[in-house]
């Protein structure tokens, strides 16, 4: 399996319809997806725009989906819930489809979304969705992070490693690392592996939301490895569910 992984959405190579592609932003979009499917949720919807997300909300009932979504890590004005894995409870998605918009990791699903097959990956599920794709005996991968608006980001590079570290250690002899990004990550995912909450607490983005109040939970919630047993799935462009 030939691995490569690209920062974020604008590295994504252009034109190009990998025969798998995985998503991650661990603070916190793909976390909050892992966790809202862990919970019930029918499907994630993704939008980068939001006046799209609106208008394909509307077509759904109030009682039937729920409003996610975050600006700078703040929740979006007149949206239910912000971006936080910890709110995604099944009381309040079970059954429910949820439309979510996020500052980076939706734009990073929007560049990927015609891979074959596409899937989230955050510290949680790390290990069933490697698990899914050396089952699918997959030849090609590309791992695609969301930085913050258009820089790399420390957590999702570590996730990125965590991934790889994963693959090489189930299946040596069949894994190609591809570029020099994801021997980088590799080197973080072992200089971090036992203190996975101190690095995102010390990347740009976990001190942004630090900044923005008490988000000890979160933190908690997205360093957790190989907990949750979903792998979310595209299953029409811009749709993840637990398939
Ligand atoms: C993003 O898409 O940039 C993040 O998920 C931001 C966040 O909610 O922490």
């Amino acid at each position: 399996m030939e691995l490569s992984y690209f920062h974020v959405a604008d590295d994504f190579p252009q034109g190009q319809e990998p025969e798998a592609a995985v998503v991650i932003d661990v603070l916190r979009a793909t976390t909050t997806i892992a966790c809202a499917l862990n919970n019930g949720a029918e499907a994630v919807e993704t939008f980068a725009d939001l006046d799209k997300l609106k208008r394909r909300s509307d077509e759904w009932l109030k009682t039937s989906r729920v409003l996610v979504g975050e600006r700078g890590g703040k929740r979006i004005k007149g949206f239910d819930l912000g971006n936080s894995p910890i709110d995604v409870v099944p009381e309040l998605v079970s059954g429910k489809r949820l439309f979510m918009s996020t500052t980076n990791g939706t734009r990073s699903l929007q560049a990927a979304r015609k891979a074959r097959n596409l899937y989230t990956l955050a510290l949680p599920n790390r290990k069933a969705v490697a698990e899914k794709i050396l089952s699918c005996e997959t030849s090609q991968l590309f791992i695609l992070g969301s930085g913050w608006e258009g820089s790399y980001s420390l957590e999702d590079s570590l996730a990125a490693g965590s991934l790889a570290s994963f693959l090489l250690d189930h299946a040596e002899d069949k894994i190609n690392i591809i570029n020099d990004e994801l021997i980088a990550a590799l080197a973080l995912w072992n200089q971090w592996s036992n203190e996975i909450e101190a690095c995102l607490r010390t990347a740009s983005h976990g001190r942004r939301l630090s900044g923005l109040g008490n988000h000890d939970a979160d933190f908690t919630c997205c360093s957790q490895l190989d907990t949750l047993h979903v792998v979310p799935t595209q299953v029409e462009p811009g749709v993840i569910s637990a398939a």
